[in-house]
């Protein structure tokens, strides 16, 4: 579904992804993971289209995007969570959804959102509340909730559990299993490594703008490498 290839990425001088390759199944979870400054925001943001790339190709179902518009490629079926959930805080929170909802006809928009309210509980109670007012993880649930609007074939999840409370790191993770069950395919990034590969097909491991390591999950979590620097084991 998604081909990356041999694809960098600079802020100036700095090269934030140097030759990066990954693909991503349709159908199938892959994580992201590596540290702090290893380049996962980066690459989430030039899938998305948000970032100019350098160097190399982007393929979406055998098109080649890495020149598209960030809105052409959600009306091609990429949707993005962002780091950081980028909620608008004073909107309310179904305010917020509508604005995920990019060019679909009214009706489907409303039975979306119901959709969301289904999903996530507690946004259909707090929905004409200011976004602002919910906590961390009630926005977390806003972001994901914003970027299912344009009914994404692919999810591309930035950091979903960060900063949050275990319980709610896991309602968010038994989430996207669901969203998995339901077709949805998802590149998800995550600093807790043991986390995404327990929830994911496929794993790569990025350092300093390089991939390391790609595997399977179950054969990432066994790597001694990777056990050391990402699993504190
Ligand atoms: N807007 C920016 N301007 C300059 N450098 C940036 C910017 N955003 C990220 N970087 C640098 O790019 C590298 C990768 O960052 P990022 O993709 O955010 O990493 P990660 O998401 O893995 O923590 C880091 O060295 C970071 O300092
Ligand atoms: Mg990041």
């Amino acid at each position: 579904m998604l081909e990356v290839d041999n694809l960098s990425v600079s802020y100036g001088r700095i090269r934030a992804l140097k030759g990066v390759s990954l693909r991503v199944d349709q159908g199938t979870v892959v994580s992201l993971i590596g540290a702090n400054g290893a380049g996962k925001t980066t690459l989430l943001r030039a899938i998305s289209g948000v970032l100019p790339i350098e160097q190399g190709s982007i393929r979406f179902e055998g098109k080649p995007i890495e020149r598209l518009k960030s809105h052409r490629r959600v009306a091609m079926g990429i949707a993005h969570s962002p780091e950081g959930r980028q909620i608008f805080k004073s909107l309310s929170v179904e305010d917020n959804l509508r604005l995920g909802a990019y060019r679909r006809n009214s009706g489907a928009v409303e039975k979306a959102i119901l959709d969301i309210y289904e999903t996530f509980p507690i946004l259909g109670e707090r929905r004409v509340q200011m976004a602002g007012n919910l906590s961390g993880g009630q926005q977390q649930m806003l972001a994901i909730g914003r970027a299912l609007l344009s009914a994404p074939k692919l999810l591309l999840l930035d950091e979903p559990s960060l900063g949050l409370a275990p319980l709610i790191v896991e309602q968010i993770f038994a989430v996207l299993d669901r969203l998995k069950s339901a077709g949805v395919t998802i590149l998800l990034v995550e600093q807790n490594a043991s986390l995404a590969l327990a929830h994911s097909d496929y794993g790569y491991v990025l350092e300093t703008g390089h991939i390391v390591h790609a595997a399977g999950s179950e054969q990432l979590r066994e790597d001694p490498r990777v056990q050391e620097s990402y699993l504190g084991i």
